[in-house]
């Protein structure tokens, strides 16, 4: 199961990677064994497998608001340590214990609503410093001459900002309103805080496999914990970003041969058409292989 969603989630699976490798950097403001993790594994839970087996979190909750499928989380829960809860994150976020660090990913597979809005302000009201949130939306811009109603209705008008038209909605348009929306709404509520706490945006993807999707994540900044965040060096990771730049990743589906014969041209800059792959494609290959199971 796990296999083919690789197979067929390329992008979804270098994503989780990349953010894998952002947790690590973490260990330079405490031991990873000293977070937890809350997130939605679902019934493949991928992205639990991976932080526990990769970064030795033992404390792990998964939330699930389908009852169709939580008899099938409970079966195919790979770990004791996964506490899973049913309900939604509305629901539940509430109830956990927020006293010591936690990575939280909100890894939705709809748009932003105004639910998803409330579940960010709930994380972020309860996150300690050098804590992680990732959200993870659908950025479908939706059918033409529809966009900026369905926006309103999704997030209320009162918060869609004036100018965003039709057009700015197209293509990656939604996303990049999307990251907005939730940027703002994080700075605004660790402001609301008042207790020094901010926002450090740490990534800002789009990527598709089918659907755009788009991640967003950061860290919980304070001024004692300041030095110890700017020790973890994110900038050197290139999949980092700061600001509204996003970083694309849309691979290509290659074959072993294609990926193997490429492969002894990277890593490099100057992308060119190769066996029959436009040079696009040579770029988003040469951009994120080394996140890909190896081949051959
Ligand atoms: C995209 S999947 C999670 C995939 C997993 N994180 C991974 O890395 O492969 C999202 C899961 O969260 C559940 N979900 C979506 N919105 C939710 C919410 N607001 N509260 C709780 N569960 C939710 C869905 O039913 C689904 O099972």
């Amino acid at each position: 199961m796990g296999v083919l969603d690789y197979a067929d989630r390329q992008s979804k699976h270098i994503l989780r990677r990349i953010f894998v490798e952002v947790l690590r950097r973490l260990q330079t403001i405490d031991a990873l064994s000293n977070y937890s993790y809350i997130g939605f594994g679902a019934y493949q839970f991928i992205d639990f497998d991976l932080v526990h087996r990769s970064l030795g979190i033992e404390r792990m909750t998964s939330i699930e608001s389908d009852d169709a499928l939580i008899e099938r989380c409970r079966f195919n829960s790979p770990y004791r340590g996964i506490d899973i809860l049913e309900g939604t994150a509305a629901t539940v976020l509430p109830t956990l214990d927020w006293s010591g660090r936690c990575i939280v990913w909100l890894d939705y597979t709809q748009r932003l609503r105004t639910e998803e809005m409330a579940d960010v302000q709930n994380v972020a009201l309860r996150l300690q410093p050098g804590s992680v949130l990732a959200i993870t939306l659908n950025c479908h811009p939706g059918a033409d001459n529809k966009r900026r109603g369905d926006l309103e209705s999704a997030v209320g008008a009162e918060n869609v900002p004036i100018g965003i038209s039709e057009a700015k909605l197209g293509d990656w348009g939604l996303a990049k309103t999307q990251r907005e929306l939730t940027t703002a709404l994080l700075h605004r509520t660790f402001a609301d805080r008042g207790d020094g706490t901010g926002w450090q945006q740490l990534l800002n993807i789009y990527y598709r496999d089918g659907a755009r999707m788009q991640m967003t994540a950061g860290v919980v900044d304070d001024p004692q914990l300041h030095p110890a965040i700017q020790a973890c060096r994110f900038e050197d990771m290139t999949e980092v970003s700061f600001d509204a730049e996003p970083v694309v990743i849309e691979v290509p589906g290659l074959t072993v041969r294609e990926r193997q014969a490429l492969g002894k041209k990277l890593p490099t800059r100057s992308f060119k058409e190769f066996a029959g792959l436009p040079a696009s494609a040579v770029e988003a290959h040469a951009r994120f292989y080394r996140w890909l199971d190896a081949v051959g």
